[in-house]
């Protein structure tokens, strides 16, 4: 079985925003994960712990969105400027009932942003916010004349308005963000979209709130009723192995759950191809983004956690659904601009855990680090032929990988062996370059034990190593996979 590596045929580019970030007011996520005060005995800048965003900067973290999720549609900026001790303190009734006291807000959210060098993606209120309250937090943000908005943030420490591209108009608008019919959210998502207005040099990329999942009604009315005033819509895909009630933990699973988990995973392909042909039937020149602002896997919670924390430990089973859904989105590069992993730390599929001062990198901060060349690369033709991987009476690729060439020229190939049981060959047939005088190194995840994964004891237990079990003989490259594998080749 020989696959083909086309090096001279471009596909699309892949967007930096797909290796995008979603940080949510959620348990641990900004709270001690991110924020924890200029008077912490945690080594902070302003308040920002200095280790996370030293991590954070490593793996190019593109664009960051914030403050929500479910919480996006309970949050009225105001109540998060201003001097922190005078801040309105609330319930964070969607998650765990724990008070907010509101001391992460605009100006701290636009100085951690600063510090990544990421962009900032806001998402507003629409299920319980005015669009007065929306309207006037865009010209806050952005406004640079003489407004009481701009005056305001004046007030608050901040002369020069921020640039800010990314801002959503409401989340999850058909649950959480207010349990509405399509129709009624495109007329709201149309109405309030029209006060967040462009000022000065700023321009804002407009973001409507797509669907659940397989909810192709969602899509087909927002892209008919409301197409022409958006730039981007979005899609939320969460991996759940079990069911809602009994998701399944996040250590300690069984073998059959490692592979529902990546036959779960891989759905996330077949969504957006169908979502993308319904969007091309009103967007046929492609004009308007898909942006997958949650994705990632979702287990029940640690024992002993706030349910409400949503606190998971992550494994080697997560590397390869990060591996696999990165893969899908290049595949997808042309519709799919921009994806945000659920949430970076200390929530569902972090890349970060932290306790206290303690910090750990998860495997799947791994993969995000190993398959950050392919931000802002070109796309390349890779027709991969691998096995299935059988078992359960069910089938599903055993390999999955995608190729792009980047700015200096050097190629790169990610290849994830879903299988747990057996090493996989690849025979790649290069095409479109010398295989002859090229140098190959390569790097990979794996370990010997499904669950495998890092402990504030144990940070370091699985990291990626460096790969040699390849050969070129001219014209191919043979690749062997080991079992459970995530593996990045660079080709020079
Ligand atoms: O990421 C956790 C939650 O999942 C988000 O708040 C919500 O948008 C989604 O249902």
């Amino acid at each position: 079985m020989s696959s083909v590596l086309n090096a001279d045929t471009i596909k699309g580019k892949i967007n930096k925003n797909i290796y995008g970030h979603f940080s949510e007011h959620l348990g641990r996520c900004i709270y001690e994960g991110i924020w924890v005060g200029e008077d912490s005995p945690i080594p902070n800048t302003n308040g920002i712990r200095n280790d996370v965003v030293d991590a954070l900067k490593q793996i190019r973290v593109p664009v960051l969105r914030w403050p929500g999720g479910c919480f996006a549609d309970e949050y009225h900026w105001k109540d998060g400027i201003g001097p922190r001790e005078n801040r309105k303190r609330m319930i964070n009734t969607h998650w765990g009932g724990v008070v907010e006291n509101n001391h992460f807000g605009t100006h701290e959210f636009m100085e951690l942003c600063a510090q990544i060098g990421c962009e900032p993606y806001i998402n507003g209120n629409v299920g319980s916010g005015t669009v007065q309250e929306m309207s006037e937090w865009v010209e806050y943000l952005t406004f640079g004349g003489v407004s009481p908005m701009a005056e305001l943030r004046e007030e608050n420490g901040r002369e020069q308005p921020w640039s800010v591209t990314y801002f959503g108009v409401g989340n999850e608008n058909w649950g959480c963000g207010g349990n509405m019919r399509p129709e009624y959210y495109a007329d709201l998502y149309r109405q309030y979209q029209t006060y967040v207005r462009n000022y000065g040099d700023n321009r804002i990329h407009r973001i409507a709130c797509g669907p659940n999942s397989d909810d192709y009604n969602w899509m087909d009315v927002l892209m008919r009723e409301a197409a022409r005033y958006m730039d981007s819509i979005t899609l939320h895909y969460y991996t759940v192995p079990g069911t809602w009630g009994n998701k399944g933990p996040a250590t300690g699973f069984s073998r059959e759950e490692w592979f529902t988990t990546l036959e779960k995973a891989l759905f996330m392909d077949e969504l957006i191809t169908k979502h993308s042909t319904i969007m091309d039937k009103y967007d046929p020149d492609q004009r308007i983004g898909l942006i997958v602002d949650e994705w990632g896997t979702w287990y029940d919670v640690e024992p002993g956690t706030n349910p409400g924390f949503l606190y998971q430990q992550n494994s080697l089973r997560d590397a390869l659904v990060a591996g696999l859904t990165l893969n899908i989105f290049h595949k997808h590069c042309n519709r799919v601009r921009m994806a945000n992993i659920a949430q970076t730390i200390n929530v569902l599929q972090a890349v970060i855990l932290t306790e206290g001062e303690k910090i750990a990198l998860t495997p799947t901060y791994h993969v995000f680090d190993m398959y950050k060349v392919h931000q802002d690369a070109e796309l390349l033709d890779l027709n991969l032929e691998s096995g299935t991987y059988s078992a359960f009476g069910r089938s599903i690729p055993e390999v999955t990988g995608t190729a792009s060439r980047d700015a200096e020229g050097k190629i790169h190939i990610s290849l994830c062996n879903l299988n747990d049981e057996s090493a996989s060959t690849v025979t790649i047939d290069l095409r479109g370059i010398s295989a002859a005088s090229l140098t190959v190194t390569g790097t990979t995840l794996t370990s010997e034990e499904l669950d495998a994964h890092n402990t504030f004891e144990q940070p370091d237990r699985i990291a990626p190593k460096p790969f040699d079990a390849f050969k070129t003989d001219g014209t191919h490259l043979v690749v062997e996979l080991p079992s459970k594998s995530v593996t990045v080749l660079e080709l020079v």
